[in-house]
């Protein structure tokens, strides 16, 4: 396994026009929610495609500090038996890990009748509340309290099926309530659910344990409650971010990457923009070509919640346009705090303002290498993409924030054509 918080350094050589093939890897925030329901069972859930990344390295510890038995027997291949659970109040230093840490309390209610939580960590993006979490399980009958840092939340009688409307579509939130809805009594519906791709996931998991989840990928998802789940085995969907990276890679190379394993039915909102762009992108079921255009065209887009475009696609493609011809204006609509990568394009030349959470991109303007940071994963992302346009070599710190997401980055990129190493 990836080892955890490994910091690292990128030396990236500019110039590089990628060319080849490359796998996309199981997508990492659908194994993260994966791995929190298989404490919903007392038998072995065996999950497929998980990615070798650091953030399922931290959750495997969480899950095994509070007592499951978790097994990596193959490198993609998770197995999580959480009969052994006892532990219902987390480690402070494994939940702050990361963001997905949290979900681990859905579970623990429905099935312990009690969990003790601080806040999670994951990438400073934004206030990012947990307040839709919270708010569904007080629906579904649990009192919540805070004792110091940490949340309580208690339901020793079990939790009852409630209709739940979630203010804003969290994610991780309706997939919180989705697992603890699925061992409480009777019917639980999530109003203003989430309807990403890692919700669906997670739904297919759920079901393939024995749960009856149905509405998911829209926005009011239905759960009935059963008194218990089985064991499963589970294959994770590809990661559609990692795809959506190696997508803007072959476009700001100039490059013809042909993306296998790609999750091509959920990437609508990716594949318009880098066609409005000029790229060429063809399509078959499970795969993806991107070829760069011969000059690249300014795009406008807002990130959004599904369908809409991914937020952790907006710095991305922000690194994209700054080699478009013209002007770029960029909405963000999901987190406060999503421009944390503007500063570090802009050493290395890069016309990019930012005012609130719209930016402006002015192109093209010629790129040089610099010694820059990865502020969290996909501001580290966007880093790594301009690096490969960039004069000169770019190295770039603090590398641990893409390990926690993207599986063997600098291996997959050095394929491809890119010189790049790990220092
Ligand atoms: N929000 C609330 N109340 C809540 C929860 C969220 O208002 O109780 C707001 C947040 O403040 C934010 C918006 O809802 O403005 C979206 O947050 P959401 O809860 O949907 O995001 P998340 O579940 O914390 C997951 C992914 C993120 C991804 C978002 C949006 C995981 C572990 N993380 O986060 O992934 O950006 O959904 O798609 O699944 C990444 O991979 O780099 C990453 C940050």
């Amino acid at each position: 396994m990836a080892s955890r918080r490994a910091n690292g350094q990128y030396r990236v050589r500019g110039g590089a026009v990628l060319r080849g093939r490359v796998r996309v890897s199981g997508s990492a925030n659908a194994a993260l929610a994966a791995m929190c329901a298989c404490l919903l069972s007392d038998e072995t859930v065996v999950l497929d495609n998980v990615p070798d990344v650091s953030d399922i390295d931290s959750l495997a510890e969480l899950l095994t500090a509070l007592g499951a038995r978790v097994e990596r027997p193959a490198p993609d291949r998770v197995a999580v038996n959480g009969g052994g659970v006892n532990v219902l109040e987390a480690p402070v230093e494994l939940i702050t890990e990361n963001r997905a840490s949290f979900q681990v309390m859905g579970p623990l209610i429905a099935r312990h009748g009690f969990a003790s939580l601080p806040p999670p960590g994951g990438d400073v993006i934004g206030q990012r509340p947990i307040d839709a979490h919270l708010f569904g399980f007080e629906a579904m009958g649990a009192v919540i309290a805070r004792a110091g840092e940490f949340w309580q939340a208690r339901a020793p009688g079990g939790l009852t099926g409630a209709r739940v409307f979630v203010d804003y579509p969290s994610v991780s939130g309706t997939q919180n309530i989705m697992m603890a809805a699925a061992l409480a009594r009777g019917e639980t519906t999530i109003v203003n659910a989430a309807t990403e791709p890692e919700v669906q996931a997670l739904a297919q998991l759920l079901n393939a344990m024995g749960a009856c989840v149905e509405g998911a990928g829209t926005q009011m998802v239905t759960v009935r409650g059963e008194e218990r789940l089985h064991g499963a085995t589970f294959r994770l969907p590809p990661d559609r971010i990692e795809a959506g990276t190696f997508a803007v890679a072959a476009a700001i190379s100039g490059g013809d990457v042909e993306i296998e394993d790609a999750p091509v039915s959920v990437v609508d909102a990716l594949v318009s923009k880098l066609r409005a762009c000029g790229a060429t992108v063809e399509a078959s079921a499970d795969a993806m070509r991107v070829a760069a255009g011969e000059r690249l065209a300014p795009v406008s887009f807002q990130a959004l919640p599904y369908p809409g475009l991914a937020t952790d696609l907006h710095a991305p493609l922000a690194a994209l346009l700054t080699q478009a011809e013209g002007v770029s204006v960029i909405h963000e609509r999901v987190f406060d705090n999503r421009m944390l990568y503007v500063g570090e394009l802009r050493k290395m030349g890069a016309e990019i303002v930012s005012m609130g959470a719209s930016a402006i991109v002015s192109g093209p303007a010629p790129l040089h290498g610099a010694h820059l940071r990865a502020l969290d994963v996909r501001a580290g992302a966007a880093v790594l993409l301009a690096a490969l346009r960039a004069a000169g070599t770019t190295v770039i710190d603090d590398v641990f924030h893409l390990d926690r997401k993207y599986e063997r980055l600098d291996g997959k990129l050095g394929a491809l054509g890119v010189e790049i190493e790990r220092a």
